[in-house]
């Protein structure tokens, strides 16, 4: 995939890039948040992983959980420094693409309630809080569960 207006592109990961996802993550989040390799190895051997490149160099991630009727995004991210340049757009709008056509018209996630900047990026993606998850992520730490709704704007996106 690849877009004009930015240098982005985004490619299925494979085992050769395990570590490097794992280098990722703990740039960009705290230790306690990262996945343990394991979880990170599944995801791509499954075939469930992407990698966001800028100039052929990792700057981001995602992971997706494939349900019966429902695609889940378990996890996405970039490093700071590529924030709120449109990548992460980019991203979203592929994520939903690939999604329609492989059949998926629900999408959900799962947010910290203190990630407002997640939270704003979800919405403007017709994101929807559907249930708060008291202590979903540790004790104190509540989540958000979000649903996508397909509108006719973004089913074409
Ligand atoms: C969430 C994330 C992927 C968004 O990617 P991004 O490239 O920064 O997003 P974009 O630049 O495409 O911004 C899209 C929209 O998100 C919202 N947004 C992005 N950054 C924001 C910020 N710092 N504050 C408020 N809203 C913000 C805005 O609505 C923005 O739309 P606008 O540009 O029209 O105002 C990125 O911020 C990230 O990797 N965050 C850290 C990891 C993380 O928290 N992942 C989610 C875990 S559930």
């Amino acid at each position: 995939m690849n877009s004009n207006k930015v240098n982005i592109e985004i490619k299925k990961l494979n085992k050769n890039n395990i570590k490097n996802i794992v280098r990722l993550e703990s740039k960009m989040f705290h230790p306690d948040e990262c996945f343990p390799y394991h979880t990170i190895r599944l995801f791509i051997i499954r075939g469930n992983a992407w990698g966001v490149y800028y100039n052929r160099e990792l700057i981001g991630y995602y992971f997706l959980l494939p349900y019966k009727k429902r695609m889940r995004i378990y996890s996405i991210g970039l490093l700071k420094e590529y924030r709120n340049k449109g990548i992460g757009t980019f991203v979203m709008e592929n994520i939903l693409k690939y999604s329609y056509e492989q059949g998926y018209h629900e999408i959900s996630l799962e947010v910290r309630t203190d990630n407002t900047t997640a939270i704003n990026f979800y919405k403007k993606f017709d994101f929807i809080v559907v249930e708060r998850l008291k202590d979903y992520y540790e004790k104190g730490i509540d989540g958000y569960r979000m649903y996508h709704i397909p509108t006719s704007r973004n089913k074409t996106a």
